[in-house]
Order: structure tokens, then sequence, then C-alpha cells
């Protein structure tokens, strides 16, 4: 490190330093034009541990020659007819030769000669102003260094010249190299998790499929049996046969959901637009959640925008109502007794419409509202109450309504309840997952 100190005033506190108390110009020098001639009075150096171990209060030309000798990078003068006439230490060291060979050559000599021209046209744009170019630069031994050529015009006793600082590219470029290669390295492993999550959801997709068959065998011969059709049966079968069948269409519903995001996730989600009564699809499907919200006395009260109403809705009706059926089958379950729902629906702006689903239930603490629709993510309550599910439903709706081209949100407060809403296009395109 190099300092460059002006003027008297007490900062400097350091045994090496001499008594008189300096002002510190600039701490760091890398390659820019470090001080206006005249301004500065002293320089200190530094060593690797940051210990100053030279001091120098010397005439201008001197402090400028110190430095250059001193500093990290190559630099050298080049008069009008091209020959070097100074060079500091670094470049003798790029070079790998020693100043006397370097002073008075051609500068031509040490670079690739397929570079002549720009090196020319270089040096004649620096006779007017600054200028940066890149070059490659021959060593004595005929290698080869990247650098980067920083020049600016320079007059000495009326002559005019140029200064060049070279900076060493290699540095710079290896660290280039390593952060291409991180990225491949990165983009290369995004790939494999891809496909390795692909083929988790190919497996679970195939699986579902397989469970779901034997589930429906269940299913149907307990309703067959449920129902008598295979003969009488006894109250307390009869007791029996409905807790297979509430706890068989409960599994099915969990296999519906895991077979729906597996689907969505290893891309083979179908979706058929086609045009809709938003009204009938609400209606349905708050028809076959009225035995729970009748079992909870929950009032369910809708609200249909005349414009949306009036819009020519195209969408895919089963994804539209599974969407609904998960935010409502929440706001019952986390509802009490004799609370109220609303399902509202208004535009949101031209394109869009807006499907919010708001209850007075027990609402959500404000930092966890982050973690919701994320998948098996259930919130972890302050009550010991039990609520059933598998943390599915809000997973799967973030992903049905980005298919339907729109997106999810939410806003809660705890104890008071939450408004769970999907903004969703008029019109959804023709497209597959
Ligand atoms: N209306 C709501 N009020 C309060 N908390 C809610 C509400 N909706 C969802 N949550 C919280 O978000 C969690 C995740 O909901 P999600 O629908 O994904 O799962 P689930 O209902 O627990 O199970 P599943 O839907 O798979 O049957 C819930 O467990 C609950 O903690
Ligand atoms: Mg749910």
């Amino acid at each position: 490190m190099i300092t460059l100190i002006r003027k008297k005033k007490k900062l400097i506190k350091s045994s090496s330093l001499p008594k008189e108390s300096l002002d510190i110009l600039s701490s760091k020098s890398h390659g820019q034009p470090l001080v206006q001639a005249g301004e500065v009075e002293a320089v200190l150096l530094h060593n690797d541990q940051g210990k100053p171990y030279l001091y120098m209060r010397k005439g201008d030309e001197e402090i400028y020659r110190f430095l250059l000798e001193n500093f990290h990078e190559g630099a050298i003068n080049i008069s009008q007819d091209r020959s070097i006439i100074y060079c500091n230490k670094k470049f003798s060291e790029m070079i790998k030769s020693p100043k006397n060979k370097i002073i008075g050559a051609s500068i031509f000599e040490f670079v690739s000669n397929n570079q002549f021209k720009q090196l020319e046209s270089f040096l004649t744009s620096i006779e007017s102003h600054p200028a940066k170019h890149a070059f490659r630069l021959i060593s004595s031994d005929n290698s080869k260094k990247d650098v980067f050529f920083v020049g600016q015009p320079i007059k000495t006793e009326g002559n005019v010249g140029i200064s060049v600082i070279i900076i060493d590219m290699t540095k710079y470029k290896l660290a280039e190299k390593k952060r291409r290669k991180a990225l491949l390295d990165l983009a290369k492993l995004n790939k494999e998790l891809q496909k390795a999550n692909k083929a988790k959801s190919f497996f679970l997709a195939n699986m579902s499929h397989e469970l779901r068959s034997p589930l429906n065998c269940i299913i149907g011969f307990t309703d067959l049996m449920y129902k008598d059709k295979v003969g009488a049966i006894s109250k307390a079968h009869k007791e029996y046969l409905k807790e297979i069948a509430i706890s068989s269409h409960h599994l099915l519903c969990i296999i519906n959901n895991i077979l729906d995001l597996s689907k969505i996730e290893s891309g083979h989600m179908e979706l058929h637009p086609a045009l809709v009564n938003i009204t009938k699809l609400i209606t349905e499907v708050i028809k076959t959640m009225e035995p729970l919200l009748h079992k909870k006395n929950i009032q369910c009260a809708v609200d249909i925008d005349k414009i949306v109403v009036s819009q020519s809705i195209i969408t895919d009706s089963d994804r539209f109502k599974q969407i609904l059926y998960n935010y409502l089958s929440n706001a019952i379950k986390f509802t009490s007794i004799n609370g109220k729902i609303n399902v509202n629906v208004y535009p949101q702006n031209k394109k869009f419409f807006r499907l919010e689903i708001k209850d007075n239930g027990i609402g959500i603490k404000k930092r966890d509202i982050s973690e919701l629709f994320t998948m098996f993510k259930q919130l972890k309550m302050d009550t010991t109450k039990l609520y059933q599910g598998i943390g599915l439903g809000l997973a799967l709706t973030r992903h049905l309504a980005k298919g339907l081209g729109g997106e999810v949100g939410v806003q809660s407060k705890l104890g008071k309840g939450s408004i769970f809403f999907a903004i969703l296009p008029y019109k959804l395109g023709k497209h597959n997952y």
C-alpha cells in the first residue's frame, strides 16, 4: 500500500514516522492517476502486514518515479518515435528482460505482430486524449501475456510523449474463467436436479395412480354394502362401514392432490380452456361444501360483481373449481362454529378478475404468511386443536392459478381472519403445463 501525504496536520501517529504530523491524501494506489503535480509532499510505503517501512519527503518528480517504480502494474513512457524511454520494475518482470534491454527498444517489439495496426492507432489516439486497449504482450522467452494498456499523453520539457500503465489480465482472466466454470457447473447441477425432481414427480404420479385403483374399489364395495345392496347388515356394521367410507374418501382426496401436484411438476398437467359460467361453477362448489358448512353452522355469502358476470370467461372449469374448493375447505376448517365466510369475485383490471375467500377464522401470524403455498407446510398452531390435512392444498392452488395464467395471495390477521385470493385472467390462452 502507498500513502500519499500533503500539508502539515496532526493525523498520523507512528513511531516510525517523522515527528511532524501530516494529512493523508490517498491511501491506496491501483494504477489510477495518483496525484496532481505539486500536491504531494511525502510518500509512505507499507509492507504486506500494513506496517509503514519507507517515508519520502522530496520533490514531485522523484516521488512520481518512486511510485511508478514500486507500482504493482507495469508502467512505461514512450517517446513520439515509439521507443521506450522509461520502464518500471514490474514491466521488466512482465517482459522477463532487464531494463537496459527494454529502454531504447520499440514498443512494437513487445506486442504480438498481428496487433501492430491496433497498437499504432492506440498510440496515435493517446497523443490527443487518454485511451485503453487490450493487447498481447510478448516476453523475451516468447511467452504471451494478455494485458490491458491504459495510456495518457505526457509533456516533458516541451516534448509530447505517452505514459502507459500495463495491467496484467492473467489473474482477472483466471477469475473470469473460474466464474464461468462455476456458472456452468451450477447450470449442470440445476439441470440434474430438475431431472431428478421430474423423475420423482413421475414416480409419484404413477404410484398415486396405482393407489387410486384399489382405493376406488374399497370405496365402491363399501358403498354397496352400506346401502344394503349385498344383503342386510347390522347397525354396528353400518357404523363401521361409514367410517371406512369417510377415511377412504379422505385418503382419495390426499392421493388426488399428490397426483395433481406430481403431474404439474413433471409437466404433464393438461388444461382444457372453455367458455364458463362463473356463477354456476361457484354455486356447484359451494353445494358440495354444504354439509361441512352446515355442520359448523357457518354462513357463506357469495358476491359476484356484475362486470365479471358480463364477461365471457375462458378458463379450465375443473381447475377453477379446485382452486375455490381448496380455499373454501380451508376457510371452513380454520373458522370456528357460527363463523362467516364470503366468496367475492370482482374485476382486478381490464384483463383479470379477483376471486377471494374471506373468513373470520383463526387467522395467520404475520411471520408465517411467507411460508404458505409451499408443499407439505402446515403452520404450527398455538392451540392443541388438531386440523386434518397434509399441507398440499395451498401448494396445489398456487400451481393451478399459475397454470390458469394467474397468481395467488393472502392477507391475514391472527385471531381476526384471512382473505385468500387468486387473480385470474378472463381469457386463458390454449397452452399446457
Ligand atoms: N383460511 C385459513 N385460515 C388460517 N390458516 C390457514 C387457512 N388456510 C390455510 N391455512 C394454514 O395454511 C396451512 C396449509 O394449508 P393447506 O391447504 O396447504 O394444507 P392443509 O389444509 O393443512 O392440508 P390439505 O389442504 O392438504 O388437506 C394450513 O395447515 C394452515 O396452517
Ligand atoms: Mg387445505
